[in-house]
């Protein structure tokens, strides 16, 4: 197939074409920068906020905060206060020491990123949790890292299972008129005593930050951990593929819930000394695009969910709006559609920069960066310092345009360092010959870009979210009108893909739209809406292999008319 690449847009990048020396990119040139580098020991929101408060950047906006209640703007120094009191307030109410586990389960506001900061001063471990989340797979996450501490709101509170959590001791409740007692306490009311300077736990490297949990194809979530010396790649490519300068207003649109919303929404922004806007509230296409009218974003990283919904939303809303600020885009998540960069090139006169990247590997690792010509359909080309390939089951890498996995060599910095309670579970992502295998499936084109084909394993993403069709099943089957239940995602135009179920029921249950629906509601609560099927058939029976394991390739292949492939190990 021929496509035609659009080539840069005018601008002076930070990351020069390199095609020909990436392969010797060295992170230590990186490490230089900071002062860690001298001293071995190092605390990332030392270096992404402290940092700048002892230089120029001191009354620079570190962050724009709005939604429909609140519109506050905090400088790197303010941030600095504002964060070492919350660092005060969980070491003097929550006994918070290196290493504990601090989770974070509310809505965007500045308080969560005073609490994120906070916690990694202390040199906690912080876990964020999507607001969405329901009783759970709240429970499912904080019962796996054993989180000692919980910040999260009075409304939320209510999906803790507090009594069923016993290493939980602390809880901080983010509202108003908060009845206190030792294990509830109220985070505002401390804030605003708590003394403005802290003391920074300076820690290894290879310490813990930040547990984000994630969906494979079988088993519960997996906890994966990320430790500070990832913030060499978060800053890197925070420069180079984000292209983020001085003078830049950058806008993530992501929630802390998901990595994109921490490595690109907190971390890349502020190592960088960058002023980064924060929205709360829901997506709502004219809102999006007053929010860059109105701070004027320069640099903006969405989803190609997110975009397609813009797209469906017409061109006559954009017009509505002085957009002129933008000078960069960028989307990750799922495979961006070359109709959607079209529609982009229109609208904003901007290419759309898609990114790959995964939470497991913790920063982006194939691009399109600003100075590089961009083939609409392709997630670019590995960034400097990566060596990506397409692999075959045994680990050999296979030449230009064969479709393989998609595999990185071991040794970027913001590699995960482990899944949590489960090495075993993080040996199993490496093949001989030190690759990290993806679970994707893509090829590499003559030109050395590569262009994604799918998952590997049967994992969904739908609306750039990744869910796990193993969760969702153990949900559906928890109904007490289901039998069994097979999760697949289907393709959809705007969401990516949607969640189907097909669920067989138990004797006595009727078809019924009414139960449809019950059960829509049912996982919706039990986990979250993002996890609900939108489809629901119901079946008589479903295809398993004889040892039990449901089919989804066969439920997948009846969905799309596909042929169903070999059935050898199917019962009946
Ligand atoms: C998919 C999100 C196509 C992919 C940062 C990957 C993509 C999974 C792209 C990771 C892209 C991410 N094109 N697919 N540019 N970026 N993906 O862990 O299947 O939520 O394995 O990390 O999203 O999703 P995760």
């Amino acid at each position: 197939m021929k496509v035609e690449a659009l080539s840069p847009t005018n601008g002076d990048y930070q990351l020069k074409d390199y095609s020909d020396t990436y392969h010797s990119f060295d992170w230590k040139e990186v490490e230089r920068e900071f002062s860690w580098y001298e001293t071995g020991k190092v605390n990332l929101a030392y270096e992404a906020i402290d940092r700048h408060a002892e230089t120029f950047r001191k009354n620079k906006v570190a962050l724009y905060y709005r939604d429909a209640s609140r519109n506050e703007k905090y400088t790197f120094k303010e941030m600095k206060e504002e964060s070492n009191k919350a660092a005060n307030v969980f070491k003097s109410f929550g006994d918070v020491e290196k290493g504990d586990r601090v989770f974070i389960f509310m809505p965007r506001s500045p308080e969560l990123y005073f609490a994120v900061l906070g916690a990694i001063k202390l040199g906690a471990i912080v876990g964020p949790l999507f607001e969405a989340f329901m009783e759970g797979a709240v429970k499912d996450r904080l019962e796996d890292s054993e989180a000692k501490v919980l910040v999260t709101t009075p409304e939320l509170l209510e999906r803790v299972p507090v009594n069923e959590l016993p290493a939980l001791k602390h809880i901080f409740l983010v509202g108003e008129n908060i009845e206190e007692d030792e294990k509830y306490i109220d985070f505002l009311s401390k804030m605003e005593s708590a003394d403005p300077h802290a003391q920074i736990e300076w820690v290894e490297r290879t310490d813990g930050l930040i547990l984000h949990y994630t969906s494979g194809s079988t088993g519960k979530p997996k906890g994966v951990l990320h430790v500070h010396n990832a913030m060499i790649q978060h800053y890197q490519t925070a420069k180079w593929v984000l292209d983020l300068n001085e003078d830049d207003v950058y806008w993530c649109t992501a929630d802390p819930g998901w990595v994109t919303g921490t490595s690109y929404g907190i971390f890349g922004p502020w190592l960088t000394g960058t002023s980064n806007v924060i929205v709360g509230g829901r997506f709502k296409p004219e809102n999006w695009y007053k929010t860059i009218e109105d701070f004027g974003i320069s640099v903006w990283y969405s989803a190609p969910t997110a975009f397609r919904m813009l797209m469906g939303a017409g061109d006559d809303v954009v017009k509505k709006f002085d957009l002129s600020s933008l000078r960069h885009v960028l989307s990750v998540g799922e495979p961006l559609n070359p109709e959607v960069i079209r529609w982009g090139m229109k609208v904003f006169n901007l290419r759309i920069h898609d990114t790959w990247w995964m939470t497991e590997t913790g920063a982006q690792l194939i691009c399109n960066y600003p100075s590089m010509d961009i083939k609409p359909g392709s997630m670019g080309k590995p960034i400097p310092g990566v060596k990506a390939a397409i692999i075959d089951d045994q680990g050999n890498e296979l030449p230009p345009n064969r479709m393989g996995n998609l595999a990185i060599k071991k040794g970027w910095p913001s590699m995960m360092h482990t899944i949590w309670k489960n090495e075993p579970k993080y040996q199993s992502y490496f093949m001989p010959g030190d690759w990290y295998v993806s679970g994707d499936s893509a090829y590499m084109d003559q030109d050395g870009y590569f262009w994604f084909q799918g998952r590997v394993d049967d994992v969904i993403m739908t609306s750039g979210e990744r869910v796990g069709p193993f969760e969702v099943e153990s949900k559906l089957v928890e109904h007490p009108a289901i039998a069994e239940a097979g999760v697949i995602g289907k393709p959809d135009p705007v969401r990516g893909e949607i969640i189907k179920a097909f669920v067989a029921l138990r004797d006595g249950y009727e078809t019924t739209d009414e139960l449809k629906e019950e059960i829509r509601q049912f996982v919706k609560k039990g986990l979250a809406a993002h996890a609900a099927p939108r489809e629901i058939e119901f079946r008589d029976k479903l295809p398993k292999t004889r040892s039990g394991k449901i089919m989804r390739r066969v439920l997948k292949a009846w969905e799309l008319d596909l042929p169903t492939g070999d059935l050898s190990t199917m019962e009946d």
